[in-house]
């Protein structure tokens, strides 16, 4: 794999100091020379992340997810990306090239921007469709109240019934017919042993990414016919990540709201911009994903969801808010009456009364426990006992205590009963919840190929209780005294290593000294490690920081290496009861 040079690794992390990076994510505060902020990547109320600003090596480390590394590292674990992504989006943060031989095959970055260009030709190319003599795109586009100002501003279009025009446009602007599958805008038929357009009788949405690139595209379709689907959506293509954008995004970055309207389609969110609320955005055909999630999260403090007001619609609402929350966003759901979704309901009853809607939209708590009663007639005592069981569950959810008592109270007046009754319920309700969450993690653990990693380490060392033994020791020694390097090395070779992440660490630390380089959290920023395995680095070094470990213990640990108590093969190879028998007894 090509390795990007180290010198030009140094000047794209000099140019993106960590501090301004990670802020522009989190509000950092000073706590004497550390910056503190809450966790971007865990949800959590009082701060354990922390910047090392003024380090030699800057980075980032959180004390509760332990997660760290470099601001290469932060940006993969903030965007969710592989390292090359990240390193990209670093050097153009900073107005850097990335040196060409480097990095990914060369032959995608390549594709990859051949269908960024294609696309934008297509858009063209659709755009002048709509106004061409088959009217029917605009037409539509009108009596869905369209003005021609919103048409230009998403830059829609219109694919005509024909089956190949935008397949011959694109080729004659010279598109090979391999770029226009790769892109999604064409198909091959072997049949016929011609290409033909994916969109034919279909309004397009072009899908901008946030620099404002056409990535995608959508296509509702204009024909009354049940037997086709009404929206076509690109599939994921070189440029393109489905789950990782989100409809009009770019608009909405720039809207300078705090708060975003997360809606569930195209026109609604169209609809809503014409409107005047350009802080609306939908995911794109498909469900929303936690990194959607994330990304609204970087530009938002609050999200209202409002999506149909259909059983699915607020069935999706219940799914989004969980994944919000577990981004730490607190949503807010709007609760739209009259009509079946944003675009009808401004239709119908214009945009003030929508935006007086906003503000009367509730948070999710109360969202939920509304949505206890459905279908039960409170009135009657069988439905308010079953109302009050499902709400026990909603007010065990919660984890703040305060948030918990407000509810708690407002409750026990709604059902006129006991609030120490109801709060004895809700603690009950809670210890059982955190009973099966703790079965069910040791379970993961049990099976998690971690674990038999941490297995056979702690195995090789007798040592269950201590987080870090012989070999994560021994590492931090050579981090620490590189010179004794190749002494070591003549004793211990990588297959001495049980833990296989300790053993790459070790290989390529090894690599990394051999050419002169030393120990620091940077010398990890390298496609052979993923983000996570670089927390893991950071959370030896913490560890260890400031312990100075002698030669002596360096030879204990060397020791315990060459004579591991049981083997990593043979744990490897113990079945699953045996496995746990060795972790009862220690
Ligand atoms: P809706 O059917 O609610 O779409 O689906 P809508 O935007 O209200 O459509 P109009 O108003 O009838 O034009 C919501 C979203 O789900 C996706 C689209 O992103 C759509 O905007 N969808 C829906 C599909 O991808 N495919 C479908 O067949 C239907
Ligand atoms: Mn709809």
């Amino acid at each position: 794999m090509a390795r990007l040079p180290d010198d030009f690794l140094d000047t794209l992390r000099r140019a993106n100091p960590i501090e301004d990076v990670v802020g522009s994510y989190v509000k950092l505060s000073r706590a004497g020379s550390l910056l503190k902020a809450c966790c971007p990547f865990h949800s959590e109320k009082t701060p354990s992340f922390v910047v090392y600003a003024h380090d030699a090596s800057p980075h980032f480390y959180c004390f509760g997810c332990h997660r760290g590394g470099s601001v290469i590292t932060f940006i993969q674990e903030a965007e969710n990306v592989g390292f090359m992504d990240a390193v990209r989006i670093l050097a153009d943060r900073a107005g850097l090239k990335i040196p060409e031989t480097a990095g990914e095959d060369p032959a995608l970055t390549n594709l990859r921007d051949r269908i960024l260009e294609l696309n934008r030709a297509a858009a063209r190319f659709y755009y002048k469709q709509l106004l061409g003599d088959d009217k029917r795109g605009l037409t539509y586009l009108a009596e869905r109240a369209l003005k021609p100002e919103t048409i230009k501003k998403y830059g829609l279009g219109f694919a005509n019934s024909e089956w190949d025009e935008l397949a011959e446009a694109m080729q004659e602007e010279g598109f090979t017919p391999q770029e226009l599958v790769a892109a999604n805008l064409c198909d091959w038929s072997k049949k016929s042993q011609r290409l033909y357009d994916k969109f034919r009788d279909r309004v397009i949405f072009p899908i901008f990414d946030l620099r404002g690139s056409i990535i995608a595209f959508g296509g509702r379709t204009i024909l009354k016919d049940d037997k086709i689907p009404k929206y076509l959506n690109s599939s994921d293509t070189p440029a393109f990540k489905k789950g990782k954008n989100l409809f009009s995004m770019h608009f909405a970055r720039k809207s300078g709201e705090k708060r975003l309207i997360l809606a569930e389609g195209y026109m609604d969110v169209i609809a809503l911009n014409q409107a005047g609320f350009s802080n609306a955005v939908a995911s794109l055909g498909t469900a929303l994903t936690p990194d959607q999630c994330r990304l609204m999260r970087q530009y938002a403090e609050e999200v209202i969801i409002s999506y149909d007001s259909d059983a699915a619609g607020q069935n999706a609402a219940l799914k989004a808010i969980n994944l919000l929350r577990e981004v730490g966003i607190q949503p807010r759901i709007l609760r739209i009456e009259g009509a079946k979704d944003p675009d009808e309901y401004i239709k119908k009853f214009g945009a003030d009364r929508f935006r007086l809607m906003l503000d009367q939209s509730v948070d999710a708590v109360s969202f939920e426990l509304n949505r206890c009663k459905n279908g039960l007639d409170v009135q009657e005592e069988g439905g308010a006992v079953t109302a009050l069981h499902r709400a026990v569950q909603v007010l065990a959810g919660i984890t703040n205590r305060l948030d918990r008592a407000v509810y708690l109270s407002r409750l026990a007046k709604e059902y006129q009963i006991d609030v120490h009754t109801l709060e004895g319920e809700v603690d009950a309700a809670i210890r059982r919840k955190q009973r099966t969450a703790e079965r069910d993690n040791r379970r993961e653990l049990m099976n998690s190929a971690g674990l038999r990693q941490a297995a056979r380490y702690t195995s090789a060392n007798g040592n269950a209780a201590a987080r870090f033994g012989a070999e994560e020791t021994l590492l931090w020694y050579l981090f620490c005294e590189p010179e004794t390097l190749e002494r070591i090395a003549q004793e211990i070779r990588p297959e001495h290593f049980v833990n296989e992440l300790n053993r790459r660490i070790y290989v390529y630390y090894s690599a990394c000294v051999r050419q002169g380089a030393s120990y620091s959290p940077s010398l990890f920023d390298s496609e052979e490690f993923s983000a996570q395995e670089r927390g893991y680095l950071m959370q030896i070094q913490n560890h260890f920081d400031g312990v100075s470990i002698s030669g002596a213990e360096a030879e204990e640990c060397i020791r315990k290496l060459l004579h591991p108590v049981l083997s990593g093969q043979q744990v490897g190879e113990m079945d699953d009861d045996a496995f746990r028998a060795l972790f009862s007894k220690q």
